[in-house]
């Protein structure tokens, strides 16, 4: 540290409550509005509210939040109508993109989801990485996710680690909003077949892939049993979620059927979206040749591993 001469150190102390001086009368000197408008918004105080805005206080001011966003997310209905009259943005967002759509779907207040997509609120915009749909779908709220379907929602979108909505809603337990999402065009992606491709398949690659991607969630030897890893030693063939020692989701154990090497290729590609519900956080391995030489390495665990198709 710098040794300041006493004569210094008094100089630069008096520089700093001079600092300290005007920094206090610019603070005093600063315009309220933001926070008192968002105050009021708070109180729930319709009069009080009106009555700023009536002096000129800015209906858009973001202090953190904007007055919309509050009125939102504490569900008053009343006082983000008279937000919107008055001119406040619908899409505009605050920190984290989070929009005043976000912020009434989280909450579930449908009246107020409905209120902002009949002005013009977008019903695809992003907020914290997620669409409207997907927030509403977690949070459970199928009033919420009727309205934004009907708005033109993007059923299928993804988040991104490649979740869609009915996803959320099946991981949270949301039986009717599934229902809905499925009966309004939720479907899993066209797969191209990956048999053609075995046969040419790496399997020495597809273990190392394995060993990268798989391994720390699942065992590949026979006879061994951890809690909750799956071992997948002979799962070519094997009924889908049949080990008794792992807990699997509600989604696995209903999926029917066994692992046929299509399924297992839908399914890496991106469980969320192939298996909505899953609780394997995994987002997917996307490049076909990668999965090919994956399969092709899931094929040979096994004493007596199946025929590879013909091409
Ligand atoms: C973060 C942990 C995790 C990772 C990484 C992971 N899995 Fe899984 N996997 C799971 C869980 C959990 C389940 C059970 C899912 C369920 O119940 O919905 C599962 C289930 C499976 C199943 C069905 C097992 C059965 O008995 O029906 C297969 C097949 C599978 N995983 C393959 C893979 C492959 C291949 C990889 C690597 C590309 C992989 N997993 C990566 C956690 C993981």
């Amino acid at each position: 540290m710098e040794l300041l001469s006493s004569e210094d150190a008094m100089i630069k102390q008096a520089r700093m409550w001079m600092i300290g001086a005007s920094a206090a009368l610019w603070l005093v000197a600063l315009p309220a509005q933001a926070n008192e408008l968002g105050d009021l918004v708070r109180s729930g105080d319709v009069a009080a509210v009106t009555a700023a805005l009536d002096r000129g206080a800015a209906v858009d001011e973001i202090d953190g939040v904007t007055a919309l966003y509050i009125a939102c997310e504490t569900g008053n209905a009343a006082l983000a109508e008279l937000l919107i009259t008055r001119g406040a943005d619908v899409n505009r967002p605050v920190s984290w993109q989070r929009t005043p759509l976000y912020a009434a779907t989280k909450a579930g207040f449908a009246d107020i989801v409905k209120l902002l997509l009949g002005h013009g609120a977008d019903p695809n915009q992003l907020a914290k990485a997620q669409t409207p749909l997907h927030v509403a779908a977690e949070a459970g709220c199928l009033a919420c996710v009727t309205y934004l379907v009907e708005a033109g929602a993007d059923v299928n979108a993804l988040t991104s680690n490649g979740s869609p909505p009915i996803h959320l809603a099946k991981l949270a337990g949301h039986d009717d909003v599934v229902a809905y999402l499925n009966s309004h065009g939720a479907q899993g992606p066209t797969i191209e077949p990956i048999s053609p491709r075995l046969a040419s398949a790496d399997a020495q690659a597809g273990k190392e892939i394995f060993g990268k991607s798989c391994a720390a969630c699942h065992l590949a030897a026979p006879g061994l049993k951890v809690p909750k890893r799956a071992n997948l030693w002979g799962i070519v063939g094997r009924p889908k979620g049949s080990q008794g020692d792992v807990a699997y989701s509600a989604s696995l154990k209903q999926a029917g059927g066994v692992w046929s090497l299509e399924d297992l290729n839908a399914f890496i590609s991106n469980p969320a979206l192939t298996l909505p519900g899953t609780d394997m956080s995994f987002p997917g391995l996307a490049d076909e040749s990668q999965r090919a030489d994956l399969i092709a390495y899931l094929r040979t665990l096994s004493e007596t591993p199946v025929q590879l198709p013909d091409k």
